[in-house]
């Protein structure tokens, strides 16, 4: 039995599954949407929400994120990186294992799942990081959406840069595995050769193009040779995207990030090391490849990378500066103002970022404002343009990339399980996500 009301959610301009869009009301009972009409008459039980002039999507499902907790919670917690994906229109994310201890076994995996469970205000899934000895963990830990191996851009035990060892895992099991593709010995041999420069534009020249070319033509060819579910995670370059659209078995899925979109080597003369992240951002002519590759549907969807780090660790000198940069506030009003500017469509937008992101992970439910799906939900607001401020920002290391970026699409409200999350400018901090399903 549900303790929460239903939510009636008036005269939106509602998302329907096929594309198009009505003016109409939605629904929710429990923790699912029951109906989609142009008119619903309700009892008065249902708590009823004005959404005039809004436009009402499915809520966005953020498939790559580091969120730091276990060990890392000076950066951020599962709290606070959950707020953040509130106020984003952020309703699911799943979650990458290069914590402290790292995910790499059923226990550290069921800490993780309990700690959500105690503190996350959205849904969550996490990932099993691969090692050069958990193959029997990687073949029977439950839930989660995928193994994760870093093939570069790591140390310690998450890095796997050997081609037998990854041969072994591409061989055993089916589970999805998802690639953090970087040649890890390339990048070694030129931070050598530019150890010597500081300033952190070098970053993308030492992680170059070829670097991220030469990984994905091998996770290429081991899920060729295995048949194997292979995602390719943040796909950064024109070269992979065009590799990808002369080769992609129909078990292959891509995915890119705003940031790969939206920014590029430029960014390193404006904001510095906040720009500095892994794989590097590339050139302008990039950009516009990972765009044509996206709307063509040689990548599949988008993710954040929401990888925070405090501003007292990016105001180190390069190289001692973390990659990564925090996304999940801003991803869907970026992408929205995006299609604002005829870049794509709206409902492109919400298919990248719900429900391709479903049914590449296999999360049922989920991605789309139909009867019987989830009642995770966001309504945003295109007619007006708000900039990205600092100190608005809920996640923990309190920057953005595009501070000052004039934004449309922010949310308005954001619903988890048919539940209120973000509201007139507030989270709720009682609400609670679930833990995801996945295989469906
Ligand atoms: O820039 C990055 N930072 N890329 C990654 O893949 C990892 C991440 C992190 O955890 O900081």
């Amino acid at each position: 039995m549900s303790n929460y009301p239903s939510l009636l959610i008036r005269q939106a301009r509602v998302l329907l599954p096929n594309g198009d869009f009505i003016t109409g009301d939605v629904l929710t009972q429990n923790n699912k949407i029951v109906q989609v009409s142009s008119n619903i008459c309700a009892d008065t039980s249902v708590v009823e929400i004005d959404a005039q002039g809004l436009t009402l999507l499915p809520g966005v499902i953020d498939p790559q994120v580091h969120f730091r907790e276990p060990g890392l919670e000076y950066k951020e917690d599962l709290f606070t990186a959950s707020c953040a994906c509130a106020k984003g229109g952020v309703t699911s994310f799943l979650e990458m294992p290069n914590t402290k201890p790292l995910t790499t076994n059923q226990s550290a995996l069921d800490d993780k799942l309990h700690r959500a469970s105690q503190k996350s205000l959205v849904n969550y899934g996490f990932f099993i990081g691969a090692t050069a000895d958990n193959l029997t963990e990687l073949l029977t830990v439950n839930p989660t959406p995928g193994i994760k191996i870093f093939m570069g851009s790591m140390h310690g035990d998450l890095l796997i840069d050997e081609e037998a060892i990854l041969d072994r895992i591409f061989s055993q099991g089916s589970r999805l595995i998802a690639v953090h593709a970087e040649d890890q010995s390339r990048i070694r041999q030129r931070r050598q050769q530019f150890a010597d420069i500081h300033d952190p534009a070098i970053h993308s020249q030492i992680q170059d193009s070829q670097a991220a070319l030469n990984a994905t033509q091998l996770a290429l060819k081991l899920s060729q040779k295995y048949h194997r579910r292979l995602h390719i995670l943040h796909l950064s370059t024109g070269v992979e995207a065009q590799l990808l659209r002369q080769y992609k078995p129909s078990w292959v899925t891509a995915e890119v990030t705003p940031q790969h979109l939206l920014l590029n080597t430029e960014a390193y003369s404006t904001i510095g090391t906040l720009a500095q992240m892994n794989p590097p951002l590339r050139s302008p002519q990039d950009n516009q490849v990972l765009w044509r590759a996206l709307r063509d549907g040689v990548i599949d969807f988008i993710a954040t990378d929401h990888a925070p780090h405090t501003l007292e660790e990016k105001a180190q000198i390069y190289p001692n500066t973390p990659s990564g940069m925090p996304g999940v506030e801003t991803s869907l009003p970026l992408m929205l103002t995006a299609a604002m500017d005829g870049k794509c469509t709206v409902s492109q937008v919400a298919n990248w970022m719900s429900k391709a992101v479903a049914v590449g992970y296999g999360i049922p439910n989920k991605g789309e404002i139909t009867p019987g799906y989830d009642a995770d939900l966001v309504l945003v607001d295109l007619n007006n343009y708000k900039p990205v401020k600092r100190e608005e920002l809920l996640s923990k290391c309190g920057w953005s990339p595009f501070e000052g970026w004039n934004l449309t699409g922010w949310p308005v409200q954001t619903i988890v399980g048919g539940q209120i999350v973000y509201a007139q400018g507030k989270v709720n901090p009682q609400i609670r996500g679930q833990a995801l399903s996945f295989g469906g």
